[in-house]
């Protein structure tokens, strides 16, 4: 088995089998609380079991039957926390590791109610990926060692807890001011997805398979965006084979989740800002549902495999845009896809070896290549291959692939070995340049994908704009949220002045439009234009959004002229406390401050 550069763990030794968790919740002091009971297995002779944690304070180790073992907690790694190695005594094969979280967890955000939806509960949530499972849960934190869990979790009364696992029946009864809540995970996943968010959270059925959880106060407004998650999962099915994991539920988040969604199993979770009201950004549930297959069934083995991860689902989801909304939606994604990876390239540099499909994160974090290499030139390989043996031959493969590793890890050798052993005859691979794919930096080998009539369009009148047309000739009336974000993003790379701006606005009615994905670029290109009068609404925007994807090219926008940068500040000031801890700590980066 590859090892993995980002975890301490040595499984051919002694690996994590099953994880049983008994913590409680304490909002007050913002930690979690009780233990996590390991089952392990053990090769012959060996006598220790070296586990991944950072920040934790052990309260005790034992056997599991009441015997103390000695456990020594080296020092702690800047990047990958501190090793903990437990003596396995007498034979022992399971380690019960009572600890208390520490108030900083890189994995946990523990928020005021003031910072959720009806403001009158706490709320905390956790963030596995990529390698912080190891802040709330002594484990073997590699996504290649996969483990059943358990969890029993009390909160205070009246909060509700949901997990990334199945609801245990059974469920002791409430005690106290508390409740307990029981979960269980009967397939191996790998650890960064153990997931668990609690506060005031209730759900409604839109499908047989399907759920939405949110808030009480966005449930409505969540129910209606999210009405079609069976639809989509079934399509995904016609795409992927059967989905493995039982349900396929949804729990929108409050505003400071750092992502667009998480994929994790049984319960993905989702930002808020995808409620446009119109549905247009369901989109990212075809992503995370995606992963079900690509990611949670079969996982990328290291961090430096990432791009199978993203790559598949990135691919999976253009398939699913294609088959549920259209072929001009996907080709617009697709064609947008490959104009941004080439972009990227671009400000990366052709020869960076993080352009690499298979790239290199030893000794870096792996949050450092997540960039939309994995995602777009890894989809851009998929769609090369389809473009190679065809449609029908790829899906074949791909739901054989998904199948034949269903709940394993694995590397991106592997890959190759079955693209070359199942798919592709001698003289394919040769012509496909297996090994240029993957390990040269610099855009895809492959030309570019057919064009979009639309993306076409949208050029076409954003050149229109910036020669001086009257935005009220642009037939923009029937654009989607879609088209009208595309058009926005190719008027940034040649912005007009204030006036146009303004011209704009009034057709398009820009600066009151409720859709995330259409407010960022536009206040990118107000921050450009240095417009005075659009501060206050950048400012808000900075307050009310937590999701990484938008708040950085903005800050960044800011930070680039004089003008902006005393706005990014004062903005950042009030909104750091808001933040989620992993995206406080690339802000501070980009921000010049030091991190604490
Ligand atoms: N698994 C990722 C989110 C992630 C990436 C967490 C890296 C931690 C480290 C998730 O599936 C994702 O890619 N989300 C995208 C969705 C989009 C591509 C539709 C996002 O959040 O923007
Ligand atoms: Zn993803």
């Amino acid at each position: 088995m590859a090892s993995d550069p980002h975890s301490h763990a040595r499984p051919a030794e002694a690996r994590v089998t099953h994880v049983s968790l008994d913590l409680e919740l304490d909002f007050e002091r913002r930690v979690l609380r009780g233990t996590a009971a390991l089952d392990l297995s053990v090769k012959e002779g060996v006598e220790e079991v070296v586990l991944d944690t950072r920040g934790l304070e052990l309260r005790s180790v034992s056997d599991g039957a009441g015997g103390e073992l000695e456990a020594t907690l080296a020092e702690e790694d800047a990047l990958l926390g501190s090793a903990l190695t437990v003596r396995l005594r007498g034979g022992s094969r399971r380690v019960v590791i009572e600890y208390v979280t520490s108030p900083d967890a890189p994995a946990l955000q523990w928020l005021d109610p003031a910072q959720t939806a009806g403001k009158r509960h706490p709320f905390v949530f956790t963030q596995g990926h990529a390698i912080q499972t190891r802040s709330w849960i002594p484990l073997q934190d590699s996504p290649a060692i996969r483990v059943t869990y358990d969890a029993r979790i009390s909160v205070p009364a009246p909060l509700a807890v949901v997990m990334s696992a199945e609801r245990a029946l059974g469920t002791p009864p409430s005690s106290g001011t508390g409740r307990v809540f029981a979960f269980r995970m009967n397939e191996a996943i790998p650890p960064y997805l153990i997931a668990l968010a609690a506060g005031d959270i209730a759900s409604r059925d839109v499908g047989p398979r399907t759920a939405v959880f949110a808030e009480p106060a966005l449930l409505e407004r969540a129910a209606h965006e999210l009405a079609e998650l069976e639809v989509i999962l079934d399509a995904a099915e016609a795409v992927c084979g059967p989905y493995r994991w039982g349900r396929f539920d949804v729990l929108v988040m409050p505003p400071s989740f750092p992502y667009g969604g998480m994929e994790n199993p049984r319960m993905t979770f989702l930002s808020p800002s995808i409620l446009a009201g119109d549905r247009s950004l369901v989109t990212v549930v075809a992503h995370e549902l995606a992963h079900a297959w690509a990611g949670n069934l079969v996982t990328n083995a290291t961090w430096n495999d990432f791009w199978l991860n993203e790559g598949t689902t990135v691919y999976v989801e253009l398939r699913l845009n294609e088959a549920l909304w259209g072929l001009e939606r996907a080709e617009l994604l697709r064609s947008w896809g490959h104009r941004e990876l080439a972009a990227e390239v671009g400000r990366m540099g052709e020869s960076a070896p993080d352009t690499r499909l298979r790239y290199d994160m030893t000794g870096r974090d792996p949050a450092e290549g997540v960039t939309v290499i994995p995602y777009l030139k890894g989809a851009a390989f998929f769609w090369a291959l389809e473009d190679l043996v065809g449609r029908e031959r790829l899906d074949r493969w791909l739901r054989g692939w998904f199948e034949r590793h269903a709940f394993e890890s694995v590397t991106t050798d592997e890959l190759v070995f079955e693209l070359e052993g199942e798919l592709l005859g001698k003289e394919e691979a040769t012509g496909l340049g297996l090994s240029r794919w993957l390990d040269a930096p610099g855009p895809p080998p492959s030309g570019p994908p057919p064009s979009s009539a639309l993306l076409e369009r949208l050029d076409a009148a954003a050149s229109a704009i910036l020669a001086g047309a009257d935005p009220a000739e642009l037939d923009a009336a029937g654009w989607s949220p879609q088209a009208t974000r595309h058009f926005l993003g190719s008027l940034l790379s040649k912005p007009p002045g204030l006036e146009g701006l303004s011209r704009l606005d009034e057709v398009l009615a820009l600066s009151l439009s409720q859709n995330a994905e259409v407010l960022a670029p536009w206040l990118r290109l107000q921050a450009r234009a240095h417009n005075d009068a659009a501060c206050s609404r950048i400012e808000a925007f900075l307050l009310e959004h937590g999701r990484s994807k938008y708040l950085r090219p903005l800050y960044q926008e800011l930070l680039a002229s004089e003008w902006g940068a005393p706005l990014a500040h004062r903005a950042y000031s009030a909104a750091r406390p808001t933040y989620h801890p992993l995206v406080r700590a690339s802000l501070d980066r980009l921000m010049g401050r030091v991190p604490g």
